[in-house]
């Protein structure tokens, strides 16, 4: 079998504090190949923490430990900060919740686009362009060469993380981490751009980790499920098989319906801090 391209063992991020360090991941193991893996969980789980243990973001005062944590072959647990650099802005690639904090209202759309293509290759203006031109147009904006000279600002929501996706997407990552890449959207532009991130996985080869407490509406778009409750993994299983699902933490969240009036809340799933 070839290496997944992400692959972690026994991760766990502990955060000091004064009653002691507090686990918030524990022992965490899964990989992830070129194949959309949605990671869902309660609120507190450990979902975004797994996920800037992944791209190097976690807060200095976590402290990480892993028995592996390897991207593309490479160990991730001794990078130094230019490597990281290096790596995330070709081989990793990251979307967040909310394009308004993502892309910098100072900057005109096509120049944040092509900002990877500036950092990380040899490209002329023109190249970078033409390139940028592209991917807006793959990400389905109707008309790329307007967006490209606009200010987000001009931008709908839903515009706005199509171009946060373009500007990921640019350097051809292998693996794209998706934090709640939809939440900051209404439920129709939420469903557009899953399908959009989903059928992009497939036709650029890419892996994606999917990240939401939404079991429901992420699992449509996933190969396979995995389940974080208080910083363990419950249950992971192929997509397909979660109706017969094992575990009854696993049931609930697949009955629970959150909505942007409870994101961020605390599911009714189980009582008790984790
Ligand atoms: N900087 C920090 N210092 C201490 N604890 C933290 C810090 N950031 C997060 N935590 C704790 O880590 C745990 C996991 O947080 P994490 O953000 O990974 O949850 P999540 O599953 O992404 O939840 P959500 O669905 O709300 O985004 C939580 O209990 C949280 O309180
Ligand atoms: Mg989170």
């Amino acid at each position: 079998m070839t290496e997944p391209l992400l692959s972690i063992d026994r991760l766990s991020i502990d955060f000091p504090s004064e009653g002691g360090p507090v686990r918030v991941v524990d022992g965490v193991s899964f990989d992830v190949g070129r194949e959309v893996v949605a990671l869902v969980g309660e609120s507190g789980s450990g979902k975004s923490m797994t996920g800037k243990a992944i791209m190097g973001l976690l807060p200095r005062r976590a402290e990480i430990q892993a028995k592996r944590l390897a991207f593309d072959g490479q160990d991730l647990t001794a990078l130094s900060a230019t490597a990281w650099n290096r790596l995330r802005g070709s081989g990793l690639g990251l979307i967040l919740q909310d394009p308004k904090y993502s892309l910098n209202p100072a900057h005109k759309v096509g120049r944040q686009v092509e900002e990877a293509l500036v950092l990380h290759t040899r490209l002329s203006g023109a190249e970078r362009r033409e390139q940028a031109l592209d991917m807006l147009d793959k990400v389905g904006l109707p008309d790329p060469a307007r967006a490209y000279s606009s200010y987000p600002a001009a931008l709908s929501g839903g515009m706005g993380q199509r171009v946060m996706i373009a500007a990921m997407l640019i350097n051809r990552p292998k693996l794209l981490v998706a934090d709640e890449p939809t939440s900051a959207l209404d439920r129709e532009l939420q469903d557009q751009i899953l399908t959009l991130l989903q059928s992009l996985t497939q036709e650029l080869g890419m892996g994606l980790l999917l990240i939401s407490h939404d079991l429901q509406q992420v699992s449509r778009y996933a190969d396979r499920v995995i389940v974080m409750r208080q910083g363990r993994i419950e249950e992971q299983m192929a997509a397909a098989d979660l109706t017969n699902a094992r575990s009854s933490y696993t049931r609930a969240l697949w009955a629970a319906r959150p909505s942007a009036a409870t994101y961020g809340t605390r599911l009714p799933v189980y009582g008790g801090e984790p």
